[in-house]
């Protein structure tokens, strides 16, 4: 690993299929940048295994007594490993906890997420299921900037699929999952990169300035 390398650190609570997209892309060389580090809140999560297998570091950190977000000392110990793994972008992949402000401005404006909907629609948990339930014809996934807020950040791409009439809503996350593994990696190489152009809320791939 050169010194000068764009260095991605990983959050993830479960089977981390977004995780092996964006490894296996880094790997390729079509996200230029390595894989510093893999954090997960859950001992037995599948990311952990994923990238122990492909000789990546990564631990458990315990998240504290919160459900939906990390305890504060926890959230100092996830910043502080980044941190020292020299990481210029966090990549949650599937990792089910809000981030609060000590971890948001160890990283301003390096933060990056997926979500599994077409935000400003369906934030929140389990989006897959809320855009069936609505009955929507189309929906997809979001990679946006992490902000204070729940899913509110600046939408750095997204990709949409059909809800079919007979899905049920395992059948559409699994054509949703289909879309992020070909977004979320186009996104993170787009930013190792230095080709991502920001004005505000607004935000494009490529060399042309956003108005
Ligand atoms: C993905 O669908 C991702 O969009 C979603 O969790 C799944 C993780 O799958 N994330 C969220 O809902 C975040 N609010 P994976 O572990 O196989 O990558």
């Amino acid at each position: 690993m050169s010194e000068t390398e764009f260095r991605i650190g990983v959050l993830g609570s479960g089977t981390g299929s977004n995780f092996v997209a964006i490894a296996e892309a880094c790997a390729s060389g079509t996200i230029p940048a390595s894989i510093a580090l893999v954090l997960s809140d859950v001992a037995e999560a599948g990311i952990i295994d994923r990238a122990r297998e492909r000789g990546l570091p990564a631990r458990y950190l315990a998240p504290g007594k919160f459900r939906t977000r990390l305890e504060e000392e926890a959230e100092s110990q996830y910043a502080a490993a980044l941190v020292t793994a020299g990481v210029d972008l966090v990549v949650p992949a599937g990792f089910m906890r809000v981030l609060k402000s000590p971890f948001l401005s160890a990283f301003e404006g390096r933060i990056v997420n997926i979500h599994p909907s077409l935000l400003p629609a369906f934030p929140g948990l389990e989006a897959w299921k809320q855009a069936w339930a609505y009955g929507v014809k189309v929906t997809g996934c979001t990679v946006h900037f992490v902000d204070s807020g729940v899913d509110s950040g600046a939408i750095i791409g997204q990709q949409t699929v059909p809800v079919l009439d007979d899905d049920t809503p395992q059948t559409l996350h699994q054509r949703i999952h289909g879309a992020e593994h070909e977004l979320y990696p186009k996104c993170v190489a787009a930013i190792a990169a230095g080709k991502l152009q920001v004005a505000g809320r607004r935000v494009a791939i490529g060399t042309k300035a956003v108005a």
